[in-house]
């Protein structure tokens, strides 16, 4: 990549690049200087076709990156997000070097329970049917752990660049600018990571007759806070007819809590005390009797959506997390979701740099969206179970307590919810 007027060159390494999506910004990767030009796949990464991949591939070489940012980092590093990460997720961030601090703070988990008012709780064991383990940490300690590492390989964010727009994306060098300070900037770029979410510019720099949405509303949102308390042990999701609650956790000594609420809930109306004796009521008594409750470090509501855009690529722009895709947060996939397109996109632009070849650029759109719409039919399959709908019939109702108690009651459909929930596994 090459700032016009500037010429000046910035390089990281791949992998850190490649988790850039989850930073919220966009990431302009090019090929550095240093690349060689080995011709030969690395036999780690090589296709098998039917079979699973490793992640454990490690791009050899520098591609140089920008990561153009519109906030800065407080602002990025306050937000709180998801967090329990599925086991492909987990591995990833180990063999990119990003796993010490999680291992060290992270919270692991084989399974969640699942309660239902008036039936007994039972626990969804994902270690026993797949023999994966999960890790509840957070979206915004990885945002930190990513913004170390970036910093560390000497890596360039520019935080605050506004009217980013994306030019030429069809030809073979696409061109990116942006105004930081009052002064307008260009980049010169070989592909566009669009990873800026949802509202970003990236999605939206793709002509309407080439995109397809599909989008479902949710009539309701989940009211969230954080406590420094020690969590419920395990991670519950509770449906109850107040509506669904969900005790989740990120480390020993700090708790993340949700229950649903309407799109109109303010939370100047939520006070401590309210939203705990709300979340006790939708649990079973034994549940709420051993919840620790505390002043809350963090309140705020979410709306619940789930939305793909197809294709994720157009010319050099890849599409990679929320600006391609959102699900609903029950099932926690948004996070996983970002970061198996990463590991794809990386791949796609680790083989083109090293070989010349572009199987996995050309079937990176397909690959991604694939994964994409397993996570979307899963989180909006456990959002319809666990919550109530202002607008459902008694029909409903009983179809979704048949469900639960077929749930319960059968190894097989907790073997098949086991295995979404913990991930399948990234495609070879
Ligand atoms: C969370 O800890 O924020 C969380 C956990 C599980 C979910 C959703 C969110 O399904």
């Amino acid at each position: 990549m090459r700032r016009r007027g500037c010429g000046s060159k910035i390089g990281i390494r791949l992998p850190t690049a490649a988790i850039g999506p989850c930073l919220g910004g966009g990431a302009l990767l090019r090929r550095s200087d240093s690349g060689n030009g080995d011709a030969n796949p690395s036999s780690d990464y090589r296709r098998r076709p039917g079979r699973a991949a490793s992640v454990a591939y490690a791009p050899s070489q520098r591609i140089d990156s920008i990561v153009l940012e519109r906030q800065n980092r407080a602002h990025v590093l306050q937000r709180i997000r998801a967090g329990v990460l599925e086991a492909g997720t987990v591995d990833l961030l180990r063999v990119v070097g990003l796993g010490e601090r999680m291992d060290r703070e992270g919270h692991p988990h084989n399974g969640s329970a699942i309660a239902w008012e008036g039936r007994p709780r039972f626990f969804i064991d994902t270690k026993k049917f797949t023999g994966k383990s999960m890790m509840a940490y957070g979206q915004t300690a990885i945002t930190e752990d990513l913004y170390a590492a970036r910093d560390a390989a000497g890596g360039e964010i520019i935080d605050e660049a506004r009217n980013v727009a994306l030019h030429d994306l069809t030809s073979t060098r696409p061109y990116v600018t942006y105004e930081k300070k009052g002064q307008t900037h260009c980049v010169d770029c070989d592909y566009v990571a669009g990873c800026d979410g949802f509202h970003g510019v990236s999605r939206q720099s793709i002509p309407a007759s080439v995109l397809r949405t599909y989008e479902k509303g949710y009539p309701f949102g989940w009211l969230g806070i954080m406590s420094e308390t020690p969590p419920f042990p395990d991670l519950c999701y509770c449906y109850h007819s107040r509506g669904f609650a969900l005790a989740s956790m990120r480390s020993p000594m700090l708790s993340r809590y949700y229950i649903q609420c309407d799109l109109d809930t303010r939370l100047e109306d939520w006070p401590d005390e309210r939203f705990w004796q709300e979340f006790k009521a939708r649990c079973p008594k034994d549940m709420a009797d051993k919840v620790v409750t505390g002043p809350s470090i963090e309140k705020s509501i979410a709306p619940l959506r789930s939305f793909v855009a197809e294709p994720m690529r157009y010319g050099r722009l890849l599409l990679a997390g929320d600006a391609a895709h959102i699900v609903p947060p029950t099932g926690a996939k948004g996070l996983n979701l970002a970061v198996s397109d990463v590991f794809y996109l990386s791949r796609a632009l680790d083989e083109t740099y090293k070989t010349g070849k572009t199987h996995y650029l050309d079937c990176y759109s397909d690959m991604a969206l694939r994964r994409v719409w397993g996570a979307a039919r899963m989180s909006w399959w456990l959002t319809m179970l666990l919550h109530r709908f202002p607008d459902e019939t008694p029909f409903d109702q009983r179809a979704r307590e048949n469900q639960f108690d077929y749930l319960h009651a059968s190894e097989h459909a907790q073997a098949s919810l086991a295995e979404q929930y913990v991930g399948v596994p990234f495609e070879a």
